[in-house]
């Protein structure tokens, strides 16, 4: 995941249709994140999944995603098109995600 500007994160969070912290039960430490952004209606993407990493391989990326799919599946219409961009292999296809290829392939603008 690439980091991002103050700027933009002043400007984005908050404007997401649904998000998920993940903290630690005792102390409330955040230590994991996810969000759908999109129309609410036709798209659905998720995007930042991150664990911190001490925390990592230890379930917590699987709560979020859960809660993630929890919303989607409430609250998308039929033929809603969720998608979204994959850095590991084996882990969303849990929820049936598969790869948009050959049939469409993700592609990325990086600004400056
Ligand atoms: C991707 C990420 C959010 C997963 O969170 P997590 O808490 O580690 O996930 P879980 O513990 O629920 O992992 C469940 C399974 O996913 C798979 N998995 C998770 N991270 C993996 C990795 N880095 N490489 C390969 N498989 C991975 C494994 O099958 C794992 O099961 P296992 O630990 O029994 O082998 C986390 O690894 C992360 O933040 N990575 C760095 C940031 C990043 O790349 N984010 C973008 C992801 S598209």
């Amino acid at each position: 995941m690439r980091s991002r500007s103050k700027e933009g994160i002043e400007k984005g969070l908050g404007k997401e249709l649904y998000s998920v912290v993940l903290r630690l039960k005792e102390t409330l430490e955040p230590v994991g994140m996810g969000r759908v952004v999109g129309d609410g209606g036709t798209i659905f993407v998720i995007c930042d999944m991150a664990v911190l990493e001490n925390w990592q391989r230890k379930g917590g990326g699987t709560m979020i995603m859960e809660a993630l799919m929890e919303f989607i599946l409430r609250e998308a219409p039929p033929k809603s098109y969720v998608n979204l961009m994959a850095d590991i292999d084996g882990f969303y296809e849990r929820w049936g995600f598969v790869p948009s290829l050959p049939r469409s392939r993700g592609m990325v603008l990086n600004t400056d």
